[in-house]
C-alpha cells in the first residue's frame, strides 16, 4: 500500500479510453472510499481544452443517474485537474512536472508517489515512456506505470516494445493491463478451482472432454473499423482476453497467491501450448443482416476496400502437459452476432457403462457476463412415477445468490491493484511473449497469404461451418431442447 502522497496522472486524457473506463472507474474509488488520502488526478493530453471544458466532458459521458450522485462527481472533479501538451516535447512534460510538485509542495515530509497511466494509442507508447521518465519520475516516493493493449502486433514488434521500454521502467514497475482480468468471474476462476475438493479432484483429461471459452458480442465495429481493421478479432479479444482466462482454467495449483507464483503458473501452462495451426482454425466476417438493417463490416467508409480482417475467430489450442494432453480448448469471438456474454464451458466425458441410456454429459458453465452465474448441468431423475431421466442444473445466478452485493467495474478492481502494488492481474513480459508465440504463424499466414474468411450475417451464430467445427473436437451439445434458466 503508498504511503505519503499519491498523484495519477492519466496520458491521454481526453480520448476514448479515459473517458469510458479510466476516469469512471477512478471516481467509483473515490466514491468508495479507496483512493489513498490527498490523492490528485492530473490529466494530460494533447486537445487543447480548458478545465471547464474538460470537466464537462467527463461529466456529460457519465451519465450518472441520481442527484446525490452528481454531486459526488463534483466534488472528485475539484481534485481534477488538466494539461495540454505534445507528447514529444519536454518543455510541456516539464510544465506538467510543475503541476505535480505543486500538488506535492502540500505535504512537507512522506513519500511522493506517481501512478502513470498511458491511455494512449501504441504509436506513442515509446515517447511517452521516454519523456515522463525523463521529466516526472519521482525521486522522493514509488512510480507505477499502467499501460493497456495493444502490445504490439505480433511476437518481433512487442518485443521492440518491450526492448524500448524495458531500460525506462522497470518490470515491477509495470502494470499491463488486460481489463478481463479484473472481471469478477474471472477472478473467481482461481477460487472456483482450487477451493474446492471436488473440481480440484475432475479438472484433468480424465473427466474432461473439452473446454469453450466464447465471447459474442452483438454490435458490429461501427465507427472504430479504421482502429479494428489494423488488428482484427484474434490480436484484439483472443490473444489476450481468451488467452488469459485459458491460462487460468488451465494452469496448476500457484504456491502461493503472491503474484509471482500466480504468474509463473500461468506462463508454464502457455509454454505447453504450440502455436495455433490453420486446421485448427475458422476465420469469419460479417457481412449485411438478413433484415438489411446492419451494415456489412467492408460497408464501414474507415475499413480498407477488400479487406480480409477476421471479425470472427474460432481456434483450438492443445496443451501439452500431463493434465492436458489431447483435450481441445477452443476459443470462440466475435462481433456482430446474436447474442452477448462471455462464458466458460467445460464439457464432461460421458459417465461409463451408464445404466441410464442416453444421457448427456455433465457441463460446468461459468458465465463472466453477463449475468454472471455458475452452473453445473447435470442428469436428474424426472419427478414423478417413472425412472426417467433430465437435464437441470446446480445453479449459483449471482443476481439471486448475491442480490445485495455489487460487482465492480474491472477497471476499479485493476486501478485499486496497481495502488495496492498487486502484480497478480496484470500481464508479465514473459506471459506476453509467450501468448505472441501462440498466435504469432497463424496471423503473420492470414495478412501475409491473405486468408480469406467466411462470411455471416450480421446478427446471426458467426460462419456456418461453426457447429461442424466444435463437434469435430468432439463436443456433443447435450439436448436440443435443454435452455439454462438465465439466459437472456
Ligand atoms: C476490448 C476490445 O479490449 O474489449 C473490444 O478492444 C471489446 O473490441 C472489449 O469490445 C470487450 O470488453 P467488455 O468488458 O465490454 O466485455
Amino acid at each position: 500500500q503508498l504511503t505519503g502522497l499519491t498523484t495519477i496522472i492519466v496520458l491521454g486524457a481526453s480520448g476514448d479510453l479515459a473517458k469510458k473506463k479510466t476516469y469512471p472507474a477512478l471516481f467509483g474509488l473515490y466514491r468508495n472510499g479507496f483512493l489513498p488520502e490527498g490523492t490528485r488526478i492530473i490529466g494530460y493530453a494533447r486537445s487543447n481544452l480548458s478545465l471547464q471544458e474538460f470537466h464537462n466532458r467527463l461529466f456529460e459521458y457519465a451519465k450518472l443517474p441520481t442527484d446525490p450522485i452528481k454531486e459526488q462527481f463534483k466534488e472528485f472533479l475539484k481534485i481534477c485537474t488538466y494539461i495540454s501538451g505534445q507528447y514529444d516535447k519536454d518543455e510541456d512534460y516539464k510544465r506538467l512536472n510543475k503541476a505535480v510538485e505543486e500538488v506535492e509542495s502540500t505535504i512537507e515530509s512522506g513519500n511522493k508517489n506517481r501512478v502513470f497511466y498511458m491511455a494512449l494509442p501504441p504509436s506513442v507508447f515509446i515517447p511517452v515512456g521516454h519523456g515522463i521518465k525523463k521529466n516526472l519520475y519521482s525521486n522522493k516516493g514509488v512510480n507505477r506505470l499502467i499501460v493497456e493493449k495493444p502490445f504490439g502486433m505480433d511476437l518481433e514488434s512487442s518485443r521492440e516494445l518491450g526492448k524500448a521500454l524495458a531500460p525506462l521502467w522497470r518490470e515491477d514497475e509495470t502494470y499491463r493491463i488486460d481489463h478481463y482480468l479484473g472481471k469478477e468471474m474471472v477472478k473467481n476462476l482461481l477460487i472456483i478451482r482450487f477451493a474446492n475438493v471436488f473440481f480440484g479432484a475432475i479438472w484433468n483429461r480424465q473427466s474432461i472432454a473439452n473446454v469453450q471459452i466464447t465471447f459474442k458480442e452483438k454490435i458490429g465495429t461501427e465507427g472504430r473499423g479504421g482502429y479494428f481493421d489494423e488488428f482484427g478479432i484474434i490480436r484484439d479479444v483472443m490473444q489476450n482476453h481468451l488467452l488469459q482466462i485459458l491460462s487460468i482454467v488451465a494452469m496448476e495449483r500457484p504456491i502461493s497467491l503472491n503474484s509471482e507464483d500466480v504468474r509463473d503458473e500461468k506462463v508454464r501452462v502457455l509454454r505447453c501450448i504450440p502455436p495455433v495451426e490453420q486446421k485448427d482454425i475458422i476465420l469469419g466476417q460479417y457481412t449485411k443482416s438478413e433484415d438489411d438493417t446492419k451494415p456489412g463490416y467492408l460497408d464501414d467508409k474507415t475499413v480498407p476496400p477488400g479487406s480480409n480482417c477476421p471479425t470472427y475467430a474460432a481456434a483450438t489450442l492443445w496443451i501439452n502437459n500431463e493434465r492436458w494432453e489431447g483435450v481441445p480448448f477452443i476459443l470462440k469471438c466475435g462481433k456482430a452476432l446474436n447474442e452477448q456474454k462471455t462464458e466458460i464451458r467445460v464439457q464432461f466425458q460421458h459417465v461409463p457403462g451408464n445404466v441410464f441410456k442416453n444421457a448427456p454429459r455433465n457441463e460446468l458453465v461459468i458465465r463472466v457476463q453477463p449475468n454472471e452465474a455458475v452452473y453445473m448441468k447435470m442428469t436428474n431423475k424426472l419427478p414423478g412415477l417413472s425412472m426417467d431421466t433430465v437435464i437441470s442444473e446446480l445453479d449459483l445466478t449471482y443476481q439471486r445468490r448475491f442480490s445485495d452485493l455489487k460487482i465492480p467495474d474491472a477497471y476499479e478492481a485493476l486501478i485499486l491493484d496497481v495502488l495496492k502494488g498487486d502484480h497478480s492481474n496484470f500481464v508479465r513480459d514473459d506471459e506476453l511473449d509467450a501468448a505472441w508465440k501462440i498466435f504469432t504463424p497463424i496471423l503473420h499466414k492470414i495478412d501475409n497469404e491473405k486468408l480469406k474468411p467466411d462470411p455471416y450475417a450480421y446478427g446471426s451464430r458467426g460462419p456456418a461451418k461453426i457447429d461442424e467445427f466444435v463437434a469435430s473436437y468432439g463436443f456433443k451439445r447435450p439436448s436440443e431442447t435443454y435452455n439454462w434458466p438465465g439466459r437472456q
